[in-house]
This record gives C-alpha cells, sequence and structure tokens, in this order.
C-alpha cells in the first residue's frame, strides 16, 4: 500500500499540462483543480500525488532541488538544460513536437547570420555539428516574431502543428531535435521513494 500524501509532482504549463489531464483522471490519480482554475497546486492524498503547476524550464529545478519528488516536461527542456542533477525515469506519448530552424525562405544560411531563440545551448550545439556561423539573439516566447520585425531572419523554435509558423510565413528548414514529454525524478527522492517508483511505473503504464 503506497502513501501518495507527501509525494509532490511538478507538471509544466501549457501543452503539456493541457493533454496530460485527461490521460491523469484514466490512470485514476485524482484531479481536483476545476478545468479553467488558477490554481496552482494541490496537496497529495493516499489516492494519488499532490501537483504544482509551473513554467516548463522551472520544472527540473523543483525536481533537482527537491521540492517536487518528479517532474513533466519536454525533452527539449531536458537537454536544454544539460543538467546532471536530474533522472530522466520514463517517456510518455504527450505533446510530441520537433525543435526546427525556420526562417522566410527555406534555404538553410551559408554566411554568418543571426537566429533568435529560447534554446541557447539546442542551437548552439546544432550550429557547431554544422559548423555554422551564427550568433542567437535569446528571447523567452513569441520567437515567430523575430524574422518578420527584423531582430532575427532565423529561428529555432518549438513547433507541433505548424501553424504558428505557417500564420507567420516562415518555413521550416531543418529538424534539430524531437520532443516528447517525460518523466524526470529527484535521484535521492527516486531510490528513498517507493512511491515515486509507482507513481512512474502508473503513468508511464497508461501514457506511453
Ligand atoms: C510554442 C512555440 C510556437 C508554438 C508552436 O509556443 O514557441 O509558438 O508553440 O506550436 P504549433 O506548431 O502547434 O503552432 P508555446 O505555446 O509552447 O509557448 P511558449 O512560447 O511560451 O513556449
Amino acid at each position: 500500500m503506497f502513501h501518495y500524501e507527501d509525494i509532490r509532482i511538478a507538471i509544466g504549463k501549457g501543452r503539456i499540462l493541457e493533454q496530460l489531464v485527461p490521460r491523469w483522471l484514466e490512470a485514476k490519480f485524482p484531479w481536483p483543480l476545476e478545468p479553467k482554475s488558477r490554481q496552482l497546486w494541490f496537496a497529495g492524498s493516499h489516492q494519488g500525488p499532490g501537483a504544482m503547476i509551473v513554467r516548463g524550464p522551472d520544472v527540473a529545478t523543483l525536481v533537482a532541488r527537491g521540492a517536487a519528488d518528479i517532474g513533466i516536461v519536454g525533452t527539449d527542456l531536458v537537454v536544454e538544460r544539460g543538467a546532471q542533477d536530474i533522472l530522466q525515469v520514463g517517456d510518455l506519448d504527450l505533446a510530441r513536437c520537433r525543435v526546427v530552424l525556420a526562417g522566410m525562405s527555406e534555404k538553410r544560411p551559408d554566411g554568418p547570420f543571426l537566429v533568435a531563440s529560447k534554446y541557447q545551448r539546442i542551437t548552439r550545439d546544432f550550429l557547431q555539428r554544422h559548423h555554422l556561423q551564427a550568433d542567437i539573439v535569446p528571447l523567452s516566447g513569441s520567437l515567430e516574431l523575430a524574422p518578420l520585425i527584423g531582430l532575427a531572419p532565423y529561428i529555432v523554435d518549438i513547433v507541433e502543428t505548424g501553424e504558428t509558423l505557417r500564420q507567420h510565413h516562415l518555413i521550416e528548414i531543418e529538424t534539430i531535435m524531437l520532443a516528447h514529454a517525460c518523466l524526470i525524478a529527484n535521484p535521492a527522492h527516486w531510490r528513498a521513494k517507493p512511491e515515486v517508483v509507482a507513481i512512474r511505473d502508473r503513468l508511464v503504464q497508461h501514457l506511453a
């Protein structure tokens, strides 16, 4: 018999949260928040863990520091963080998307160029792998604006349906990585709390 009262899971806002909730209920964990609730957390109970709803990049921070036992976050953000202080313990069939290089034409840049992105590390690694010279303009959202307003002709951003790129007349030039939601755990809690492993098993069984 597991005791979930003290177990906390951090969940990334936005596309992961939207796609997760119906399937969380299928996994028979309680989700006591109203659909449009602005509440950012609920406590654990004997039936399931408590949850905290945070911005994607903060999921790993909460897990690494032990404020959450387990987290649900995109693999893009795990790679971007590049941290050794969390464990990736499962993959979920949720929020499947890709990180792409996009621009106003499908032509790959040849000379030095500017690229706007919230993925500094992923962009840097991509540039290095392809021997491309570029300066990265750091933005934290609304990347699609950058080429339109003359800030940077290229962007590295996440694409799911492609609709946002289309609406801004941008073209995918190259896929840099495929991404999906995954489960991460605090290493010490993963070893010490059997409930964390039980939650992983239940979520992976229902959401893989
Ligand atoms: C991402 C991305 C695009 C959009 C792509 O933003 O930056 O704007 O989703 O999705 P699509 O291909 O289905 O149109 P997100 O909504 O995750 O918000 P963010 O800018 O805060 O990351």
